[in-house]
């Protein structure tokens, strides 16, 4: 059993990743071989929407870091994304991770994630965890139409500070929890 993490937050003192790591620490305790990838150190280009892929077996046309990302999920069973909120949504470096996923779209690997399941952890300022939450079920339900099985979306909040979610108990049980829950 392997589960990969993705933190897209591009900050050094991040909620999202010690969130994260909270998430993969309760998943290595039960048995999982853990993998966390800092997906703004790579270097990521956006889709270029030639649907070379398509001709492709859903290999994309851009050499860049993105093979890392596409090997961790092949490789994994489950994927946990850590996600800042920026303007009401998830940030650039994930949408960057979701529009190069379109590869997958309409290849055979669509089949092998049914065995897959996906989770994301979002982090962000505003109090209220339903403020932002239909946007973000958008973006979820893309790995749905990808076909994996999408299971957690959790949201944190009151997090503006860097490293706020370390002094809140409740959260970091809510990210083991994801943990759990992805195996
Ligand atoms: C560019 C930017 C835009 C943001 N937009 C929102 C927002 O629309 N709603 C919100 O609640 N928080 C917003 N925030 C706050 C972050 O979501 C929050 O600080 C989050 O916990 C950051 O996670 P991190 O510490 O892992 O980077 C924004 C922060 C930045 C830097």
């Amino acid at each position: 059993m392997k589960v990969v993490g993705i933190n897209t937050s591009p900050r050094e003192v991040s909620n999202c990743k010690i969130a994260l790591e909270k998430a993969l620490e309760a998943a290595e305790a039960e048995g999982a071989e853990i993998q966390l990838i800092d997906s703004n150190k790579l270097n990521i280009s956006a889709c270029q929407g030639d649907n070379y892929c398509k001709a492709h077996e859903g290999k994309c046309a851009i050499d860049d870091d993105m093979t890392q990302i596409y090997q961790a999920i092949e490789e994994a069973d489950g994927i946990i994304f850590s996600i800042p909120v920026y303007f009401f949504d998830i940030n650039a470096q994930m949408k960057l991770i979701i529009d190069r996923l379109y590869s997958y779209f309409q290849s055979s690997y669509m089949e092998k994630f049914a065995s897959k399941k996906v989770s994301f952890i979002l982090s962000q300022g505003t109090p209220d965890p339903e403020a932002f939450k239909a946007g973000l079920e958008i973006q979820f339900n893309a790995f749905k139409f990808l076909g994996f099985q999408t299971v957690d979306l959790v949201v944190l909040t009151d997090n503006n500070v860097p490293g706020a979610i370390n002094d809140k108990e409740d959260q970091l049980a809510q990210a083991a929890e994801v943990g759990k829950n992805i195996l």
